[in-house]
């Protein structure tokens, strides 16, 4: 039996020596400590030892099973964390590679012309306010000197709401309602969302405007040009002229169109500009005389001028963009 003991003792010592990972530890593991192993059989065979021999054989074999156990432990221990050095490594992360690229959001371009034209209009002194979208048609038509059934409403094809409130066509409304609840002088941008029914790859029915107004005493068509040439300028390039076209509204009179000369080809005549060297950009006018009684301002003693252009229009010039529709999808 003390043979046998130290037989298996040995044995074990050669199994671990061999070991070299840790599915090794666990067939020594098995090879000894398993249901026929090697120290379990040796346990078993116990029971056939004489009576006198059994406390020294069980001390025996007892210490042999503890060592080996302790010995497989610090096997296990040691391949253990072999094993998680080995993870820790592979998944370090490299804080020196170069991080996935962020795509960051930016200004819709209607925004940022929007932003650059009420700009320009804002260090000239200019105040912008804002007005509802659903207005009444005295607001969008009657105070502006466009009665009801003037051909001039054929010119803004309206929404209806019902018979008297409309969906605004323009935001005129704005400057209507100020020049009725404000004293002059009144220097003012309306900018906002405005319908209109029609659509195709210059018009949608709905788009941006950005309307301007100067009342004061003396107000004179030399300050709308001033003020609309300083205004192209800004917005295209140094270089910009402006020319001014006779034109027709019914709320402002004498009425002009302005032109910006054609920023592709400067004047020479292009594409952009159907071979004219110039592009419209805006209608405007001094204030009409009615308009100013109907909101109660003293035509005798004030003047002024009026100013609208389209956000979406002035986008499509500047950044070459055929299609309107393009900008809203
Ligand atoms: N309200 C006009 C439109 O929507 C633009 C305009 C404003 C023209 C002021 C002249 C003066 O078309």
């Amino acid at each position: 039996m003390d043979k046998k003991i130290n037989e298996i003792i040995s044995l074990f010592s050669e199994e671990i020596a061999k070991i070299v990972d840790i599915a090794d530890v666990k067939n020594v593991k098995i090879a000894f400590f398993g249901k026929s192993g090697h120290l379990t059989e040796l346990m078993k065979s116990l029971k056939d030892v004489s009576k006198e021999d059994k406390p020294r054989m069980g001390k025996l074999i007892n210490d042999a099973k503890v060592g080996c156990e302790e010995q497989l432990k610090e096997k296990e221990e040691y391949f253990e964390n072999l094993n998680k050095e080995s993870k820790l490594q592979e998944e370090a992360i490299d804080i020196s590679m170069p991080s996935k690229k962020k795509t960051r959001g930016t200004l819709h371009p209607l925004t940022k012309i929007k932003n650059e034209i009420l700009d320009a209009f804002m260090c000239l002194g200019f105040k912008v306010t804002s007005g509802s979208e659903i207005q009444t048609d005295y607001n969008c038509f009657q105070a502006l000197n466009i009665p009801k059934d003037h051909p001039a409403r054929d010119m803004q094809d309206t929404f209806y709401i019902d018979e008297n409130t409309v969906l605004r066509p323009h935001t005129s409304p704005d400057q209507i309602i100020t020049m009725e609840t404000e004293k002059p002088p009144i220097k003012i941008l309306s900018p906002g969302r405005v319908y209109r029914s029609d659509d195709d790859a210059t018009h949608s029915p709905m788009f941006h405007q950005i309307e301007g107004l100067v009342i004061d005493e003396e107000i004179t068509l030399c300050d709308l040009k001033g003020i609309l040439d300083e205004f192209a300028k800004k917005i295209f390039s140094p270089t910009t002229k402006t020319r001014f076209r006779p034109s027709h509204f019914p709320f402002t009179e004498p009425s002009v169109e302005v032109d910006v000369s054609c920023m592709m080809c400067e004047g020479k005549g292009c594409r952009l500009c159907k071979g004219t060297g110039w592009i419209e950009i805006l209608g405007s006018g001094m204030v009409h005389r009615n308009v100013l009684i109907n909101c109660g301002i003293d035509p005798d003693k004030y003047s002024g001028f009026a100013f609208g252009m389209g956000v979406e229009r002035i986008a499509m010039i500047k950044y070459g963009i055929p299609d309107m529709r393009l900008l809203f999808e």
